[in-house]
């Protein structure tokens, strides 16, 4: 499923150094950016992205997906859910769970984030930047996380093989993203069935307001609902800064 490996030791993001390299890989071709030691992790929003020795952090080069503009959004939930299924080999009967649009916890904590960015010149090239504890001890993490975060060695209870890790997500990202081209439906039920917010009370932070309400689940083109005093919205973007 991926066509080139680009290693580095040590980098700032491998986000970025992925996004300033898309523009070389070819259009069918994809292209595995893998670091040791990421040393400025971007997150989504204004977040960071802390990532200890031990962890897997990686951005996977995208070739050119050929989708309709109105169903981008459902890119973020289709690498979710392939982390939660490449997660789910791993921990012994525990279910990850997807917090929208696609965050992977595990036991009410998190375990994996994505940031997923378009090189600047292109709309339909991705860069799928992952973030997964692993094996990496979370006392080094900082304070304000420490308590949100867990790790799969931490759920498995004992520590695993980076590498076998690391081909159980790229084959699951492969996998759904071939299921997100075909306008498979089962990549809808999918994120139904592992959706961490549903029924929960959720603050929604957009760029010009903020949505409280109640969450009502994901829609089938990947949108956050939220049933709110002036009725149900559909979300498309944005970071849930509170559930409850
Ligand atoms: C989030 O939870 O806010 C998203 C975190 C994404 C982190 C990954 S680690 C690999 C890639 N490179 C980055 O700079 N960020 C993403």
């Amino acid at each position: 499923p991926v066509h080139h490996v680009h290693y580095l030791p040590e980098t700032d993001s491998t986000n970025e150094v992925a996004l300033h390299r898309a523009g070389e890989v070819a259009a069918d071709q994809s292209e595995l950016v893998l670091t040791s030691r990421q040393l400025r992790g971007k997150g989504r929003g204004e977040n960071r992205w802390h990532a200890g020795e031990g962890a897997l952090t990686f951005s996977l080069i995208t070739p050119r997906l050929s989708l309709p503009r109105e169903q981008t959004p459902r890119i973020s939930l289709t690498a979710g859910l392939a982390m939660c299924h490449a997660v789910e080999q791993f921990v012994g009967g525990g279910h990850p769970q997807l917090k929208w649009p696609n965050d992977v916890f595990l036991n009410g904590r998190k375990a994996a984030g994505i940031l997923i960015e378009s090189p600047g010149d292109s709309v339909d090239r991705f860069v799928i930047g992952i973030g997964l504890n692993v094996n990496n001890p979370l006392t080094d993490a900082p304070a304000e996380v420490r308590d949100l975060a867990t790790s799969l060695s931490e759920a498995a209870g004992q520590s695993l093989p980076l590498t076998d890790v690391l081909i159980a997500c790229l084959q699951q990202l492969d996998a759904c993203l071939k299921l997100l081209l075909a306008g498979s439906e089962e990549l809808a039920r999918g994120w139904r069935s592992a959706s961490l917010l549903d029924g929960r009370k959720v603050r929604l932070a957009l760029p010009t307001e903020a949505i409280e309400g109640v969450c009502r689940g994901i829609g089938d083109d990947g949108a956050l609902l939220i049933e709110t005093p002036s009725g149900e919205r559909a979300c498309y973007g944005g970071v849930v800064e509170r559930f409850e």
